[in-house]
C-alpha cells in the first residue's frame, strides 16, 4: 500500500512538473449553451458569407490583438497561473465583439452577406446578455491578471492612437474560424467533441484532473 502511494504520488508530482497549471475552473452556466449553439449555427454557413462573397484573398484591418486563435489561449494559460476560465470567456466576448464591428463596418449596405452578419452579431449579443446575467455583478469588476488586462487595454484603444505597427490584415473568414474554434474551447462544456478540442489546453487539463481523482480513488480503497 504504502509503494503504491509512493508511486501515485511520483505520477501525480510528474504531470504537475510536466504539465501547465490547471485552470480554475468556472463551468459555463447550461444557460449559456442554447445561445452559443444558435450561435454555432450561424457560424456553419461562415465560408459562405465570408469567402464566397468577397473578392479573392480579401482583408480587413484589424488589431493585432483581434487576430485570437487556441494558441493564444494556450499561452495565457502559460504565463498566467491559475488563469480563470471566466477571465478567458470575458476576453472573447471583448474581441469578438471588435471583430464583427470591423467586418460590418467594410460591408456597404446591400452587401450579400450583410443580413448574415448583422444576424450573426445580434445572436452574439444575445449570447452576451446571457453570460452577463449568469454571473455575479462582482465577477465583472474583478481585476484582471496583467498580461490579460495588458491585451485588454490594446482592444479597448480608441482606433486612431492605435499604433501603425499594431495593425494587420486578416480575411474575415479567418477571423470567424479563430471566432468558432475559441468558442468551442472556452465554452467547452456547451461543444462536447469538436475538432478545436483537441488542439484545446484548456480541455486537456480537464483530462488530466480525471486522472488524479483516480489516484486518488486507488489511494482511498
Ligand atoms: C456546431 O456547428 C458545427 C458545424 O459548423 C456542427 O458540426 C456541430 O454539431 C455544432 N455543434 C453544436 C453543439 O451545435
Ligand atoms: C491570392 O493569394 C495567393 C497566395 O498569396 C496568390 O497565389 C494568388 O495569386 C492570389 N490571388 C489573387 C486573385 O490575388
Amino acid at each position: 500500500m504504502v509503494q503504491l502511494s509512493t508511486s501515485v504520488y511520483l505520477l501525480g508530482g510528474l504531470l504537475g512538473l510536466f504539465l501547465p497549471s490547471p485552470v480554475l475552473m468556472a463551468p459555463t452556466p447550461a444557460s449559456m449553451c442554447t445561445p452559443l449553439r444558435t450561435l454555432n449555427d450561424s457560424l456553419s454557413h461562415r465560408r459562405r458569407y465570408m469567402k464566397h462573397n468577397f473578392p479573392i484573398n480579401y482583408t480587413i484591418r484589424v488589431h493585432h490583438k483581434e487576430i485570437f486563435k487556441l494558441s493564444d489561449i494556450n499561452r495565457m494559460r502559460l504565463q498566467v497561473e491559475q488563469l480563470d476560465a471566466l477571465v478567458l470567456q470575458r476576453l472573447w466576448f471583448q474581441v469578438n465583439q471588435g471583430v464583427l464591428k470591423k467586418i460590418i463596418r467594410v460591408m456597404p449596405e446591400r452587401h450579400p452577406s450583410r443580413p448574415y452578419t448583422t444576424e450573426l452579431e445580434r445572436r452574439f449579443r444575445d449570447a452576451e446578455g446571457v453570460f452577463v446575467q449568469s454571473h455575479p455583478t462582482e465577477v465583472f469588476q474583478q481585476e484582471l491578471p496583467e498580461t490579460i488586462q495588458d491585451t485588454w487595454d490594446h482592444l479597448t484603444e480608441e482606433t486612431d492612437r492605435v499604433p501603425e505597427s499594431s495593425w494587420r490584415f486578416a480575411p474575415p473568414k479567418l477571423l470567424l474560424d479563430n471566432f468558432c474554434h475559441t468558442m468551442h474551447c472556452l465554452f467547452s462544456e456547451c461543444f462536447a467533441g469538436t475538432e478545436a478540442q483537441q488542439h484545446c489546453e484548456y480541455n486537456r487539463a480537464l483530462g488530466i484532473r480525471d486522472v488524479s481523482s483516480m489516484s486518488h480513488s486507488l489511494l482511498t480503497s
